[in-house]
């Protein structure tokens, strides 16, 4: 893989609704590996969130937000953009952020706003997606984290990762395979935004530079790249 190609520090904003595991994946992944990138805000739209308090520990600046002070979404989308712009981020992360956003604001941060969903997109948006892959019977299931758009759980893909489903998978077995990968999923997306090796054009097409594979695999071993 080439060298770094950006020298300049990511500034990265990630927002949560609760436990905040793939917060911590990448904060964790940021600080093991060095990237050139700083986590400058966690911001939950629960005061109660328990990644809020998890980050607050490791001093990182965090706030809550919280959508039941706001009468409707724009006047909540509106007061959350103006906290995340105090940080002046090159990337807002939703990682179990579980609020739907309105158009403006996907707008406002447009290429600037990831998104990790716990289906392979474009299968199973929204809600219950474990529920919904064990209803359908598929064999394969997993993440993606992909560009934000209006549309809910739609836009460019970055990258996926696939766990194979299995007879007796309950929904929670299931979604605890699936976290697995999602770990592993954002945390490499995270390093080659923090190495400027992702962007999305003009035809909001994502564009990769360096990048052997952006699909990974659960194996027995854990979770390996998929190598084609
Ligand atoms: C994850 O599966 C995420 O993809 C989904 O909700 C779950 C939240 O997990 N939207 P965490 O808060 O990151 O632990």
């Amino acid at each position: 893989m080439p060298a770094v190609l950006s020298t300049s520090v990511c500034r990265l904003v990630v927002l949560i609704s609760g436990r905040g595991s793939n917060m911590q994946a990448i904060v964790n992944t940021v600080r093991d590996h060095a990237l050139p990138a700083q986590i400058c805000a966690v911001i939950a739209n629960k005061a109660e969130a328990g990644g809020l308090a998890w980050a607050r520990d490791r001093g990182l600046p965090v706030h809550a937000v919280a959508h039941r002070d706001y009468a409707n979404r724009v006047e909540f989308d509106t007061a959350l953009a103006n906290v995340i712009d105090i940080h002046q981020p090159d990337y807002v992360l939703l990682a179990g952020f579980m609020r739907v956003l309105t158009p403006s604001f996907v707008e406002r941060f447009n290429g600037r706003l990831i998104n990790i969903h716990p289906s392979l997109l474009p299968a199973f948006p929204g809600l219950h997606t474990h529920q919904q892959a064990l209803a359908m019977g598929v064999q394969w299931h997993g993440c993606t984290v992909h560009f934000v758009t209006p549309v809910l759980d739609h836009g460019p893909i970055i990258a996926q990762g696939i766990v194979p489903v299995i007879a007796d998978d309950t929904p929670e077995t299931l979604a605890g395979r699936v976290l697995q990968v999602e770990h592993k999923v954002y945390s490499n997306v995270v390093r080659w935004l923090a190495e400027g090796r992702i962007s999305l054009n003009s035809m909001q097409r994502v564009q990769v530079q360096g990048i052997a594979s952006r699909s990974f695999v659960l194996t027995p071993g854990g979770v390996q790249p998929y190598q084609r």
